[in-house]
């Protein structure tokens, strides 16, 4: 049995790795809540699905027992994860997601013990995040193997999608986050601000909290990691406002009110955009005690587009029995040049 099951088929993102799958000759198995949303993506393509909530564990014994692997696209994971991944887990199933919410990463990688045992994987973070900069992170500390200190940053240009401001605006007020000697510490929001020469130019980029704070540190070992985007100064200054309001962007008032705004305002990236678009990933690795450093910068296709070739690379990989049994980023399960065998994807060091 090599099928598989996308739930939260019908998303922005699962809709494009959906067709990507399709267009590699799988018939995934197809999930979500909305019955008449899943039915009509499953008919029009001739493929078997179910309709389930992701606390709904009665069915989802029903589904496990139908496919090998699940690759989850319903986010907000958090509130997504805690049910699908242990009833995984019980079913010999593997696990696979395209999250990016730190969180997440932390409570997946706290079932690898009994995720080992059965003999599954647990990969969380098979899309833009964390692939390439995953990759990144393990061709800088392969070059300087000694390396205390990791930076990540990334400038796209296609905008985001609805599910991810929804996933952003869920945390916002937790502030960011970092590592620091190991530890995974909370920081206030936009914390830092830095230059970076991506591509032709110099960009102000700030520091988020973005997968690689926790990723980053089981593919490396490197105990201090932070990771920045791209930003314009009306954003930050924005961001920095939202942070005197963090006790009420918090309540469930704002929060709805945020999320009412994201749905009707963000469809995310065209088709045009997802096919133009490219996106700039700069990193740097630095060993404190000598002062070394190496810097490196990575261009791949624009995110979206790039989340359904990782993700479905990932599935046929895992499928395959290339995969370490239990929690894992992408670079350990399948090494630091996992990004180099996508098309048009550019490694320099500097
Ligand atoms: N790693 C990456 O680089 C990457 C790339 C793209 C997207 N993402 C993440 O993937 C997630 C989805 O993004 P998207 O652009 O596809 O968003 P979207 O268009 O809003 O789709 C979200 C999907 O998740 C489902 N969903 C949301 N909450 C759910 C819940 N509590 N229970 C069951 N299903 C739920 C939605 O179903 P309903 O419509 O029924 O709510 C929908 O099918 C976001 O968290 C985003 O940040 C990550």
């Amino acid at each position: 049995m090599d099928n598989f099951f996308i739930y939260g088929a019908y998303g922005y993102t699962g809709r494009l790795i959906t067709d990507y799958a399709i267009r590699q000759g799988f018939q995934p198995v197809l999930g979500g809540r909305n019955a008449a949303k899943v039915k009509a993506l499953a008919e029009v393509n001739g493929l078997e699905y179910y309709v389930l909530e992701a606390n709904d564990k009665a069915k989802w014994d029903i589904v496990l027992e139908d496919v090998s692997l699940v690759l989850n696209c319903a986010g907000p994971f958090a509130l997504t994860v805690k049910d699908i991944v242990p009833a995984c887990i019980e079913h010999g199933v593997h696990y696979l997601d395209i999250t990016g919410e730190i969180e997440v990463f932390q409570f997946i990688q706290s079932q690898h013990e009994i995720a080992k045992e059965k003999g599954i994987a647990l990969m969380p973070g098979v899309g833009f995040d964390v692939v390439p900069t995953d990759c990144l992170a393990a061709q800088l500390s392969n070059k300087l193997p000694s390396a205390t200190h990791l930076e990540l940053a990334f400038q796209g240009t296609s905008g985001v999608s609805r599910g991810t401001a929804l996933s952003m605006a869920r945390r916002y007020h937790n502030g960011g986050t970092m590592r620091i000697d190991g530890n995974l510490v909370s920081v206030p929001l936009a914390h830092e601000v830095k230059m970076v020469h991506f591509g032709e130019k110099d960009r102000l980029c700030v520091s988020i909290p973005w997968g690689d704070v926790f990723t980053a540190y089981y593919t490396t070992g490197i105990e201090n990691i932070k990771v920045f985007t791209g930003i314009s100064m009306k954003t930050l200054k924005s961001l920095r406002l939202y942070r005197k309001f963090k006790a009420i962007a918090k309540t469930k008032l704002v929060q709805w009110v945020l999320q009412q705004i994201i749905r009707s305002k963000i469809d995310g990236p065209s088709a045009i955009k997802r096919a133009t678009c490219v996106t700039h990933i700069w990193g740097k690795a630095t060993d404190s005690a000598t002062g070394k450093s190496v810097e490196a910068e990575l261009i791949t296709p624009e995110s979206y587009y790039l989340t359904s070739l990782t993700a479905i690379e990932s599935v046929k990989r895992v499928l395959k029995g290339k995969f370490n049994k239990g929690y894992q980023t992408p670079a350990m399960a399948f090494g630091k040049d996992f990004i180099l065998s996508f098309d048009k994807v550019k490694l320099n060091f500097n």
